[in-house]
């Protein structure tokens, strides 16, 4: 297995040399000279004007524009650039434009067609930065079952390709535009928030490769490429389960916390519409920023507004200082609360966030505790491998791994995007969370959301599962 980490958090000025004329020109990078690799495929694009193949129209003008498509994706504009001399003017800018769609569409398309040995999984996920938890649990999680189920499949060797995008989507894409086009990745895989999955989804649809998703939680995402599959979870699978329990259990006034992008939002809407079905009542709604938040002042309208609980959504990695500072300001002893989905009661960082966390009631898809032979296997070989309890983003990453190995056997090691796609649509399997499937008219994952509250056990804090809900379905898609 060969694993390649790069921190390709920042963008550089270096990739741009000043030309004798002052004007910034793109220097000669790896996206260009594989384009350059590339260019006997070009043959197979034909102008629109005279149905010539579009290398023998090929000039600088054009080029230029292509490469910065590559660089900048889908949308760029192009500058209406000088014809250079002896060359006809005889395309339109708009005609440019869609050639050079057209021919990047190609590139993508063709790059992971290409003979290989070995199926590569571009891995982009935040190593560094507010959510590197996230990326940190699923990269551990994909090299337990690779140790655990060897590497190769169906005769093919697994090259897993490690990228860390920091969470920021123009990272995502840039690294998803390099794996596909530079290293010939036969899947793209990770994306640990919402906006990185959405940055590479129309990435997937033109190189037509399976994108797994392993951590993001937005009802949306699988709608945004038929090439999208996701093994992690979506908010309104437990937002709503958390709510009717919620109202079910002498909970009649809530104050909400939720983080301020799209997988706050939707935990927001689908806790809000079954609350107040059963009867609740919303005091208070506060939406606090995703990057370093600071929940003190939130904290303190929350108290005011004197609800029975407050409803939280934070993503992994932020429930320790949340709950840190809810104990500061004094709310646990005050009587008020936490319920939601069970981000914010992380199994990683439960134990480090002390007495404050005993009682909380949370709805989700995975807890360390969840007592089945698969679990405790899995639980104790994740702490032997790396000394700390897996989280719910571990095993979304270990199911995400495992969706690949299966579909690959299933297509005979084929690494025909449509194909692996068909293979994973339907797919069941006993994952360390319990039964789990793909599926196969939305390609999302359906799974049991469990009811959980926070106990010792042993000296330890977990989130001990008392209620299950199974084979539960994503509820928020916009296409019913
Ligand atoms: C997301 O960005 O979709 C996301 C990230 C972390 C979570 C949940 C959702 O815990």
């Amino acid at each position: 297995m060969v694993r390649g980490q790069s921190n390709n958090a920042g963008h550089s000025r270096a990739a741009f040399s000043a030309r004798d004329d002052g004007i910034l020109a793109p220097k000669w990078s790896p996206v260009q000279s594989n384009i350059a690799k590339l260019a006997p495929e070009w043959k197979r694009i034909l102008r629109p004007i005279d149905n010539k193949p579009l290398e023998d129209a090929m000039s600088r003008r054009y080029s230029r524009n292509i490469w910065a498509m590559v660089r900048q994706g889908p949308g760029t504009r192009f500058e209406a650039q000088r014809p250079i001399r002896g060359e006809r003017n005889f395309m339109s800018i708009r005609s440019q434009t869609l050639l050079a769609a057209g021919a990047v569409a190609g590139v993508l398309a063709i790059a992971p067609a290409s003979a290989q040995d070995a199926v590569k999984v571009g891995l982009i996920l935040p190593m560094t930065g507010g959510q590197a938890s996230t990326g940190k649990q699923i990269d551990n999680a994909v090299k337990l079952y690779m140790q655990q189920n060897g590497d190769t499949v169906a005769g093919k060797k697994i090259e897993i390709i490690l990228k860390d995008d920091a969470a920021v989507p123009d990272n995502t894409k840039r690294l998803a535009q390099e794996l596909i086009v530079n290293d010939k990745v036969n899947f793209i895989a990770g994306f640990g928030v919402t906006p990185a999955a959405l940055a590479a989804a129309p990435l997937a649809t033109q190189a037509k490769i399976p994108e797994v998703v392993m951590a993001a939680g937005t009802s949306i995402i699988t709608e945004r490429s038929p090439y999208i599959v996701r093994t992690s979870f979506t908010l309104a699978q437990s937002s709503t389960i958390i709510a009717d329990w919620a109202a079910k259990n002498g909970i009649k006034k809530v104050a909400t916390l939720t983080s301020d992008y799209a997988p706050g939002n939707d935990a927001l809407t689908f806790f809000k519409q079954n609350f107040t079905a059963g009867g609740g009542e919303i005091v208070e709604e506060v939406k606090v920023p995703l990057a370093n938040p600071d929940f003190a002042p939130f904290l303190q309208r929350m108290k005011d507004s004197k609800p029975d609980a407050v409803f939280v959504f934070v993503p992994a990695g932020q429930g320790g200082n949340f709950m840190k500072q809810y104990a500061e300001r004094g709310l646990d002893k005050s009587g008020i609360k936490v319920i939601g989905p069970g981000d914010v009661m992380d199994d990683d960082l439960l134990n480090g966030m002390g007495d404050a966390a005993l009682g909380t009631v949370t709805a989700h898809l995975y807890s360390a505790a969840h007592p089945s032979a698969a679990n405790k296997e899995f639980v104790a070989a994740y702490k032997k491998a790396f000394g700390t309890r897996p989280g719910f983003m571990a095993v979304s990453g270990y199911d995400g791994i495992r969706l690949i190995y299966e579909a690959l056997k299933k297509t005979g090691g084929k690494t025909d995007g449509d194909a692996l796609i068909e293979a994973m649509k339907g797919m069941k399997w006993e994952s360390p969370r319990g039964p789990i499937s793909i599926d196969p008219e939305t390609r999302d994952i359906v799974q049991n959301i469990y009811i959980r509250k926070v106990e010792k056990v042993d000296g330890e804090l977990y989130n001990v599962e008392f209620a299950t809900f199974e084979a539960v379905k994503d509820s928020g898609k916009t296409k019913k």
